[in-house]
């Protein structure tokens, strides 16, 4: 592929396993980052490509900053459901205006593919799974509102503007370089965290809620295929999950057996609003871009933990 991939936000959690994904299959990247949520020191030592330090919300900033790219997977975000619900004109600014200068700089510059990253979180809560991508979304916070508004701007981008784009919807990531210091953080690494101190994992009603967690490794390969595939996707949203769930007493029970532990969990009331199961349905993800998670559950678990055992 002429010119490098551009990787935004790709000194984050996602960002930098997307970077090392695509720096392994010998492709140059550049990452463009204002380092809110993100560290440098997720980034391999000696980079190969090259870092940019700015706001991906700076229109003329992001067209300079992408000039000569190939294609760009757009990652920078703050993704953060919390602070959404907190403070919505922040959030909505930062995720809505970071796109649309990212879709503006590549229409501008004839960049051919930007890929997205969406969310499961735009599937209404009561929602029945498997969750698929012909559902009317119903998004239930700000975060996932302007989520949805990015993928509408994709939409447009690729029919009226001719710029190919890609909503990759991810369901529950985790993994390794995951911050479990917030207690917004995915569930997994909270658990983790707490486990590997001897505190109980805190469960918000009867724990029976399941989720469809992907590893973030599975991630990378979904957001490489789309942004190298042959096949061009419209605008298309495509989940990107497992097709499977899990409930959170099962997973602090797989916790509990890679940690060699008995740790019980502490039931405290129902938090209101929230969703009861997700699972994606991944039929859109394997017929247009070949991709299907392989990383199974235990093994994405057992190197979290690993990382979570030297690195925090
Ligand atoms: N983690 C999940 O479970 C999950 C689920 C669905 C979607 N997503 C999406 O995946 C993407 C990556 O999420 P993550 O979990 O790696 O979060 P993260 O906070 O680790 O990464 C986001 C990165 O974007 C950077 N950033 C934020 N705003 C920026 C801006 N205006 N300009 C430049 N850089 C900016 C941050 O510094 C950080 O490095 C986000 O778009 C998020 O919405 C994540």
């Amino acid at each position: 592929m002429a010119g490098p991939i551009a990787v935004t936000g790709g000194a984050g959690f996602i960002g930098s396993h997307v970077v090392e994904r695509m720096l392994a299959s010998g492709h140059h990247v550049r990452v463009l980052d204002n380092l809110s949520t993100g560290h440098r020191a997720n980034l391999p030592a000696g980079l190969d490509g090259t870092f940019e330090t700015g706001d991906c919300t700076n229109a003329a900033w992001v067209r300079e900053a992408l000039r000569g790219c190939a294609a760009v997977i757009h990652l920078a975000a703050t993704p953060n459901v919390q602070k959404s619900l907190d403070d919505p004109p922040e959030i909505l600014h930062n995720n809505i205006q970071a796109t649309a200068c990212v879709l503006e700089a590549a229409r501008r510059l004839g960049i051919r593919r930007v890929v997205l990253a969406s969310s499961a979180g735009l599937y209404a809560a009561d929602e029945e799974p498997p969750h698929h991508e012909e559902m009317t979304p119903c998004p239930g916070n700000p975060y996932a509102v302007g989520r949805y508004a990015d993928e509408a701007l994709a939409g447009v981008y690729s029919r009226v503007f001719g710029v190919d784009t890609t909503c990759l919807r991810f369901f529950n990531v985790y993994g390794p370089r995951q911050d479990p210091s917030s207690p917004y953080s995915g569930v997994i690494s909270v658990f983790c965290r707490r486990m590997l101190a001897g505190q109980p994992p805190v469960i918000f009603g009867d724990g029976l809620q399941s989720r469809d967690f992907i590893y973030v490794g599975d991630i990378a390969a979904a957001c490489s295929a789309a942004a190298l595939s042959a096949t061009a996707c419209g605008g298309k949203a495509v989940n990107v999950g497992t097709g499977r769930s899990t409930d959170l007493r099962q997973l602090v029970s797989v916790l509990n057996d890679i940690l060699g532990t008995t740790t019980q969990a502490q039931f405290v009331p129902a938090r209101q609003g929230e969703v009861r199961h997700s699972r994606a349905d991944t039929r859109r993800a394997s017929a247009l871009l070949g991709f299907t998670a392989s990383t199974p559950f235990h093994v994405g678990l057992k190197s979290t933990v690993s990382w979570m055992q030297t690195a925090v």
